[in-house]
């Protein structure tokens, strides 16, 4: 199949620039290279579209800030509702996960809104956007050592909700195995539970 996850497709559709943002990173993958182009764009969404038609899900999730360019238009081609993992401090009434490491440093923390409101006329009316027992779906650009990805499954967990998978267009292969010890997340640990 042209459009596996290791199929040319896939392969192809990203960007890769060596050495960013310094050298340690051998290369950085960016999906500015697809954006510009409608048709892999309409590509990337429409293979995601199809694996998550078939899934069960309430609402879809998606990572402060690149995440979103994939998770918004994805949440409108299977009209689910959306809501944004932002970094701390950039949304109100929001719950926020702990620090964590990425690829390159860390970050903060992740939040997601706690309610919104229901109606214009009553803004104080809030419904709880990932609900008790919701299955959700996380979106990301990119996958490397998963410290982002767990950071927002931990917190819809906290949230008493359940993620039915993570979705992402890039997975750096460096970080599949991560050395015992290392303190990162395996991908067992990440992806199970
Ligand atoms: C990058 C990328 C992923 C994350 C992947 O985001 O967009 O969200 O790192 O790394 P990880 O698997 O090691 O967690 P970044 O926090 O740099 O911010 P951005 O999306 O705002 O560019
Ligand atoms: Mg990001």
């Amino acid at each position: 199949d042209e459009h596996a996850p290791d199929g040319p497709v896939a392969r192809r559709i990203a960007s890769a620039i060596p050495y960013y943002p310094y050298k340690g990173i051998p290369r950085f993958y960016d999906i500015n290279g697809f954006l510009v182009r409608p048709d892999v764009f309409q590509l990337v969404i429409d293979v995601l579209a199809k694996r998550y038609a078939a899934l069960e899900i309430d609402s879809i999730g998606g990572f402060d800030a690149r995440g979103f360019v994939i998770g918004a238009p994805l949440a409108l081609a299977l009209k689910k509702p959306f809501f944004m993992l932002r970094k701390p401090g950039k949304q109100p009434n929001a719950v926020t996960s702990g620090a964590y490491e990425v690829e390159y440093g860390s970050r903060a923390g992740v939040s997601v809104p706690r309610g919104h409101p229901l109606s214009a006329e009553d803004p104080l009316k809030l419904s709880t956007v990932v609900k008790r027992g919701d299955r959700v779906l996380l979106v990301d650009d990119l996958v490397a050592t998963g410290g982002t990805l767990a950071a927002g499954v931990e917190l819809i967990h906290r949230l008493g909700a359940r993620v039915a998978e993570c979705a992402c267009v890039v997975e750096l292969k460096m970080f599949y195995d991560p050395p015992a010890g290392s303190g990162l997340p395996s991908r067992k640990a990440l992806f199970e539970g």
